[in-house]
């Protein structure tokens, strides 16, 4: 454990999200407004070769588990290039995507080619005009499509991440559960965050415990599985079902004390939590310069910049 990145609460991490972009090809309401977010301007984001540097970095000192984000990480050029080269790290065990699934059926066969071994698609509803009336966009039946890509290429689970907002989808939990039965989805029900600036607010929240209520009544058979300690979601399984119910309780009973994700952000940024407050995170940049010794110095700066982070953040201060 010595050589791993543990933080000032005890927490190793050994998973890290790299966000390959700010650039997205929706607009969800909850995200972003219509017109987009301002960009990092393009020299200032990281290139394909300071992504892999950095990664080797966090691998050598411990992440065992990459996720590629966003943004969108699909409408990244060099995205089959950055998951060959990021597969071939020694160490890695796991490289997953999170992806909005617009673009993701045809470049599919070839992510999983270079080496993506798991996939997390968003999809809030089932219902074509409320997506549209959602992320701005039209693309419904493409995200279908790319959920069912993934399911025939052998990915298995498929998580399909459902934000559900109250008014908007809480009617439609039941028919998500209905695509566990004959496939190995994964449906993940999330507690929608009022984040600082989102149009939504905290009237929209579906608690855990009625989400969980709704399934149970239609599902009698519907059984907790044992979770992994760092896992983020509850996961549940209901007889002959092929794939799993899931949720994420982010607002209702967080799991920030077995929290072990870092995010590398598209400027080089490093930050620990989601919710932690935007401006308080450092460069990750300068450890491609740290050459010397045998990566002491290196794990020495990212655990620095972790714990600078976290000193930072009052939410954390509460664990
Ligand atoms: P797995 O590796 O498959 O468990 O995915 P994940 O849940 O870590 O990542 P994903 O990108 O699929 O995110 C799904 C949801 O998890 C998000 O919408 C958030 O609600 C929640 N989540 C992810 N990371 C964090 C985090 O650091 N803090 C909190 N509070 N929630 C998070
Ligand atoms: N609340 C909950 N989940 C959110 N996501 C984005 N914004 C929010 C929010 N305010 C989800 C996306 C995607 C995942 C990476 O984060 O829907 O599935
Ligand atoms: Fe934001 Fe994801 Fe929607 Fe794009 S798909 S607007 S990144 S929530």
């Amino acid at each position: 454990v010595s050589d791993m990145l543990v933080d000032s609460f005890g927490r190793l991490h050994t998973y890290l999200r790299i966000s390959l972009t700010e650039r997205c090809n929706l607009r969800c309401q909850y995200c972003m407004p219509a017109e987009g977010v301002e960009l990092t301007p393009t020299p200032k984001v990281l290139t394909k070769i300071e992504i892999l540097r950095l990664a080797d970095l966090f691998v050598s000192s411990g992440v065992n588990k990459i996720r590629l984000t966003g943004g969108e990480p699909t409408v990244r050029k060099d995205i089959e290039d950055i998951c060959y080269e990021l597969s071939s790290l020694k160490g890695l065990k796991t490289l997953s995507m999170t992806t909005n699934g617009i673009v993701l059926a045809r470049k599919l066969p070839k992510l999983k080619e270079c080496g993506l071994d798991s996939l997390n698609i968003s999809l809030d509803t089932l219902v074509p005009a409320k997506f549209e009336l959602m992320t701005r966009r039209k693309g419904h039946e493409k995200v279908m499509d790319s959920i069912n890509a993934a399911v025939d290429l052998g990915y298995n689970p498929v998580k399909v991440n459902c934000v559900v907002m109250r008014g908007f989808n809480d009617d439609e939990i039941c028919d998500f559960v209905e695509l566990t039965r004959e496939k190995p989805i994964n449906i993940r029900f999330i507690e929608f965050m009022p984040f600082d600036g989102n149009v939504w607010n905290v009237k929209k929240l579906v608690p855990y415990s009625e989400m969980l209520d709704t399934v149970a009544k239609r599902y009698p058979s519907l059984k907790r599985n044992q979770d992994h300690p760092t896992d983020t979601a509850k996961n549940f399984m209901i007889d002959g079902h092929k794939g799993q119910v899931s949720f994420i309780t982010s607002m209702t009973e967080h799991f920030c004390a077995g929290c072990n994700r870092l995010r590398l952000l598209a400027d080089g940024n490093l930050k620990v939590c989601l919710f932690g407050p935007s401006e308080v995170c450092y460069s990750a940049y300068y450890a491609i310069s740290l050459k010397f010794g045998n990566g002491e110095l290196v794990r020495f700066y990212l655990m620095f910049l972790v714990n600078l982070v976290i000193a930072h953040d009052d939410r954390l201060q509460a664990l």
